[in-house]
């Protein structure tokens, strides 16, 4: 059986599976990325995984390709470039270093959200959509547009850094630099920082008075909120209203008939896709107003990105089988 293995790697886990072309994930691992500071221990690490799980899988695989998702990933140089949100700094030649390994066999990387992406419209709820626009809700936010049915990368290949459009130009300092990102309010990492700065603004009593800055995660947040924390649902809606503002504008470029949410803040349900879909709505230009769907992830359970970045591997088998 050929599979093909779909590595998505993430500023605080790296997730990676076997696939096959039915979207069957057969076997995953997954590791802290940040337990390895050094780029070739963790490319290192990351071999050990897959060799694992061919092992695991045994003799009836056969390995075709690796498709791999990452922050500032870029499909055309086969580089990771100056992440913000990952340890390792500059430029990164992941496919390269990955060849040497695995010298048989495609190796393709792309943006963390673009995998998202393309996993949404092959094996998700964008299956038939032309076009739509997801959006990641991790460490950092990403996002890949889909428009007339394909991904849009770009000149360099960089298309969709929403994360890192300016909502507020004397805002929160960004990774990338500057200030008042998108993600510096609209990601699990920005949603802490609001829950720090209301705790700081109001005297409402709340559980987080009791937890150090670190020890706080968007997972706590979305508990919290579910259970009735006033600063935990300020923050939602805060979150919301940023996000729904940008998406209006994201709305007015490729007039999407669907965005989707993603990550561990979109698994707040309600409290992150009703503020978002109000502020939404509000900022839109007329003729968008009322149209666009405000969707989860159609893949339930799954890593949309793992997935997505498998599905890489099998359509560049395809363009090199439609070439010949
Ligand atoms: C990066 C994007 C990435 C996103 C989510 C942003 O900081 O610039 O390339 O998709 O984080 O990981
Ligand atoms: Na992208
Ligand atoms: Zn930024």
């Amino acid at each position: 059986k050929k599979v093909a293995v779909g590595v998505d790697i993430g500023g605080t886990n790296s997730v990676y599976g076997l696939v096959d072309e039915a979207g069957e994930i057969i076997c995953e691992g997954a590791f802290p990325t940040r337990n390895y500071p050094d780029f070739d221990q963790y490319i290192e690490e990351l071999y050990i995984g897959i060799q694992d799980l061919l092992k695991r899988a045994g003799d009836e695989v056969e390995l075709v390709g690796i498709g791999i998702g990452a922050p500032n990933g870029n499909y055309y140089t086969g580089t990771i470039e100056f992440a913000p949100n990952l340890v390792w700094k500059g430029v990164l030649n992941i496919v390269e270093k990955m060849k040497r390994f695995f010298p048989t066999v495609p190796v393709i990387i792309t943006n963390d959200a673009n995998a998202a992406a393309v996993g949404e419209m092959v094996y998700g709820g964008a299956k038939g959509m032309k076009d739509f626009l997801v959006v990641t809700l991790g460490t950092g936010l990403g996002s890949g547009f889909v428009a007339n049915g394909k991904l849009i990368y770009g000149h360099d290949g960089f298309a969709g850094e929403l994360g890192h459009v300016v909502v507020n130009k004397t805002g929160r300092i960004c990774g990338c630099g500057r200030k008042g990102c998108l993600e510096t309010y609209a990601s699990a990492t920005g949603i802490k920082r609001t829950v720090f700065k209301l705790l700081a603004d109001h005297t409402d009593d709340s559980e987080f008075r009791r937890v150090t800055y670190d020890d706080l995660t968007a997972e706590m947040i979305t508990k919290a909120a579910l259970n009735g924390d006033p600063i935990a649902i300020e923050a939602y809606e805060y979150t919301g209203k940023l996000l729904g503002e940008a998406l209006a504008d994201a709305v007015a470029i490729t007039s999407p008939e669907a965005i989707f949410l993603f990550g561990g803040l979109a698994k707040a349900g309600k409290y992150i896709f009703e503020p978002t879909k109000k502020y939404m709505e509000q900022n839109l230009l007329a003729i968008f107003r009322n149209k666009v769907k405000l969707l989860p992830s159609g893949i339930d359970g799954k890593n949309a990105a793992v997935l997505g970045a498998s599905a890489l591997v099998w359509q560049s088998l395809q363009e090199a089988q439609e070439a010949k």
